[in-house]
């Protein structure tokens, strides 16, 4: 039976990137008309390797979520717009907040009015992020959590969500929001450490380095790989609710030192080594993270599939075949 996305037409916002890539090569094969926007800025994950065997399949253009006359153009007459183009470093949020807020606020805003002048019935998911929580009171965290983020980028990926919402509560647009936990997984950016922690332990590990964690690693992270991140997209695109908000993750309970220690097997080289909180630290730090997944698991058949260990099995194979183009 053919997918609901065959013949669909769809626009993913920082197409070139992590995620956006790996949804691209999923919807390509489904019979989707894929078209990709990505600004290629220097220091983010936007990588035209990432698109290399789906080239001729897409509709590729370079421009920025904040060129309001050519998001017009692009969203036109489509059916699905997946927005994830923006600044993903908490870190640079930090040093940075206005050109955060330029990214994750307005280029949100950017895309929603273009959608709601050009294309006021497509769909539009939009990648949040678990750092919305803040400081975490229960676990597991489900989507009546407070959030309190921690981060200015949290604050505006916050922002992000609350204006899908106010476009379906005031003009009927179909918005939905899924907040990602740490994401890892082969064409992820490997430049540096602002984002993506695995990613950039893979490197270290790969290059005979020291993996340092902070303390005794004992805090807990709900790693997801790609695959099951691509999935809950794709199963929210059908059937996600107007302008509800949804977690994923695994039910993992995996602590930071046995993503470290899984890291170090999987690439056969690299050390761990301990060192104390550096101060100020706690200013960012969550508490141990895990997301109740139990809201998407009532309307779709969405489960995460592969562990972390088989997830960074994947991963180092695929950077040791690819390293040149991504280091
Ligand atoms: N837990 C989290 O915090 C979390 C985790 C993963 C992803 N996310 C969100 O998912 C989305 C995708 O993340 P990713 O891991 O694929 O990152 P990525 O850096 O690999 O991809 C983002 C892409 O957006 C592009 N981009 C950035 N600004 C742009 C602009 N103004 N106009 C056009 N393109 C622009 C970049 O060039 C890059 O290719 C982001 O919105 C990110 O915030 C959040």
């Amino acid at each position: 039976m053919d997918h609901a996305l065959k013949s669909k037409n769809i626009l993913i916002t920082g197409g070139a990137g992590f995620l956006g890539s790996s949804l691209a090569r999923k919807l390509v094969a489904l019979g989707a008309n894929v078209s990709i926007l990505d600004a290629m800025l220097p220091l983010y994950g936007g990588n035209l390797f990432n698109l290399d065997d789906i080239r001729d399949s897409v509709t590729y253009v370079q421009g920025d979520i904040l060129d309001a006359d050519l998001m017009h153009s692009l969203v036109r007459g489509k059916d699905v717009v997946y927005h994830f183009a923006g600044q993903v470093s908490y870190i640079d949020s930090k040093e940075k907040p206005f050109l955060d807020l330029d990214m994750n606020g307005k280029g949100c805003l950017t895309v929603l009015e273009a959608v709601r002048t050009e294309a006021p019935h497509a769909r539009i998911l939009f990648s949040s992020s678990r750092l919305v929580y803040g400081k975490i009171l229960t676990t597991p965290v489900s989507e009546t959590h407070p959030t309190q983020p921690l981060s200015m980028y949290g604050i505006h990926k916050l922002l992000g969500e609350k204006y899908c919402q106010y476009y379906t509560h005031t003009f009927g647009m179909d918005t939905v929001s899924l907040r990602i936990p740490n994401p890892y997984g082969p064409r992820q950016q490997m430049k540096h450490n602002k984002y993506s922690i695995v990613g950039w332990f893979v490197r270290q590990a790969m290059e005979g380095k020291a993996i340092t964690v902070y303390g005794d690693g004992s805090q807990e992270r709900d790693y997801l790989y790609i695959d099951d991140i691509v999935d809950a997209f794709l199963e929210l695109t059908q059937h996600g609710k107007r302008g509800e908000v949804y977690n994923i993750g695994t039910h993992e309970r995996v602590t930071f030192g046995d993503m470290v220690d899984a890291v170090i097997h999987e690439v056969g080289s690299g050390e761990r080594k301990n060192i104390p909180w550096p101060e100020h630290y706690e200013k960012n730090e969550t508490g141990n993270y895990i997301a109740d997944t139990s809201k998407i698991e009532a309307i779709t058949s969405w489960r995460p599939q592969v562990s972390l260990k088989e997830g960074i099995r994947r991963m180092v194979e695929y950077y040791k075949t690819n390293k040149k183009q991504y280091w």
